[in-house]
């Protein structure tokens, strides 16, 4: 599409690269390809029955064939409330809840709510692909912080500190973290969270993944354990990553009560509600059994060693135990510059390319997360699929 025909804010936007890789890999396999796609940040488990059955009858009911507040369904926001005390032990209201369309459109509403143009949003990398696009949308500087293997992906505060400015707005702090895996120690959390208090930023906190930690690794609350940080925090969730509920598209964000009712005045003008029935599915999500929470989580756990234990015997392919969320994200630079199956792989997005090619495997490139010289995989597929594509993967390398 020529650049004049679309505002200047929509032409600058990327697609997203998950997607797009997602998108390739599923038509390969509607052609008949046997691809197997580690692209998509997406469960491979149905959603739990308890949780279908309750939007069943949610549909037969004429009262969900009808719009919610923008808000969202009161007995969901106050549910929401609820978990929020149960899972992270942070103290909030109904009021201080906003159900929206997934986790993306509460981080979309986010940004929009607390950025004014020139601000600066710090963004440690490896970044999930949609915080830059967003907070730039919003109008904001995205200021990105790298972090690394050797520190476990994990930022500092004298990091954060060296980035500070007069202008910097907010934090986007992601723990677990897509895609890497880190999940920061409560001692680190809290020091990240007094250093937003005193110096009053604002801090974007994404909880998409809290179920999903591993070994001795544990979910921290940033606003629950600096309370002072908590009149200036946003925090992100939702049912997606949790439930096995990527399609229902239901997440929340959670703040201060006014900003609360500030995005819920934006997004009465973008989406009005999010639908009603998911809704229903979502409440029955949160206030059920977690017993399929547990054994999904055991089904991942498992296949990240698996996972693990198979890239790490690729020669050239540095690969660090992640604690959490459901991706690999393995360091690979010192394959670039080989000839693999026929061509001279220069780069991570070359790499991608040639095992979506030879081995009929999707993977995301490390450029889409600002870390060239990485692949992300997922590992949220069957035990077998995942085996069949690592062993496919150590064939064309090896
Ligand atoms: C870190 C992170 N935040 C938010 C989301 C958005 O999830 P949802 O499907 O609820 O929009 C994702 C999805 O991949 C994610 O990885």
């Amino acid at each position: 599409m020529p650049e004049r025909d679309v505002s200047r804010r929509v032409a600058r936007i990327s697609p997203s690269p998950t997607m797009a890789v997602d998108a390739r890999a599923k038509e390969l396999k509607a052609a008949g390809e046997p691809v197997i796609g580690f692209g998509a940040g997406e469960p491979d488990f149905p959603t739990p029955e308890h949780i279908v059955a309750a939007a069943e009858r949610a549909c037969r009911e004429r009262a969900y064939h009808r719009y919610t507040p923008t808000a969202g369904l009161p007995e969901l926001r106050a549910a929401i409330a609820d978990k929020t005390r149960r899972d992270s032990g942070l103290e909030v209201s109904p009021d201080q809840v906003l159900v929206t369309n997934g986790g993306k459109h509460a981080l979309y509403g986010a940004f929009m709510t607390i950025c004014d143009p020139g601000d600066e949003v710090l963004l440690p990398a490896p970044y999930w692909v949609s915080y830059p696009e967003q907070a730039a949308l919003a109008g904001a500087e995205v200021v990105t912080v790298p972090t690394d293997a050797a520190s476990g992906y994990r930022v500092t505060v004298e990091q954060l500190e060296k980035a500070r400015t007069a202008r910097t707005r907010a934090l986007v702090f992601v723990s677990p973290s897509n895609p890497t895996g880190a999940v920061y120690p409560p001692d680190e959390v809290a020091a990240i969270g007094h250093w937003a208090a005193e110096n009053g930023i604002w801090v974007v906190t994404d909880e998409i993944y809290e179920h999903l930690v591993y070994g001795d690794a544990r979910f921290t609350s940033l606003p629950a354990v600096v309370p002072e940080a908590a009149a200036r925090c946003l925090v992100i969730n939702g049912v997606a990553k949790t439930y096995a509920m990527t399609g229902w598209r239901v997440g929340w964000l959670i703040g201060p009560a006014q900003v609360i009712a500030a995005a819920t005045a934006l997004q009465s003008h973008m989406t009005s509600n999010v639908a009603n029935v998911a809704q229903a599915a979502a409440l029955a999500a949160l206030t059920g059994s977690h017993d399929t929470v547990y054994e999904m989580r055991a089904a991942f756990d498992r296949r990240r060693l698996t996972m693990v234990k198979m890239l790490r015997d690729i020669d050239g392919v540095d690969c660090p135990e992640p604690e959490g969320a459901f991706y690999c994200f393995p360091d690979v630079r010192r394959l670039l510059g080989r000839a693999i199956a026929g061509r001279t792989v220069r780069s991570s997005a070359e790499l991608a390319e040639v095992l979506l090619d030879a081995a009929k495997v999707a993977v995301v490139p490390g450029e889409a997360f600002g870390a060239p010289g990485h692949i992300r995989l997922s590992y949220a597929l069957g035990d077998d699929e995942l085996a069949e594509g690592v062993a496919r993967i150590a064939d064309v390398l090896g």
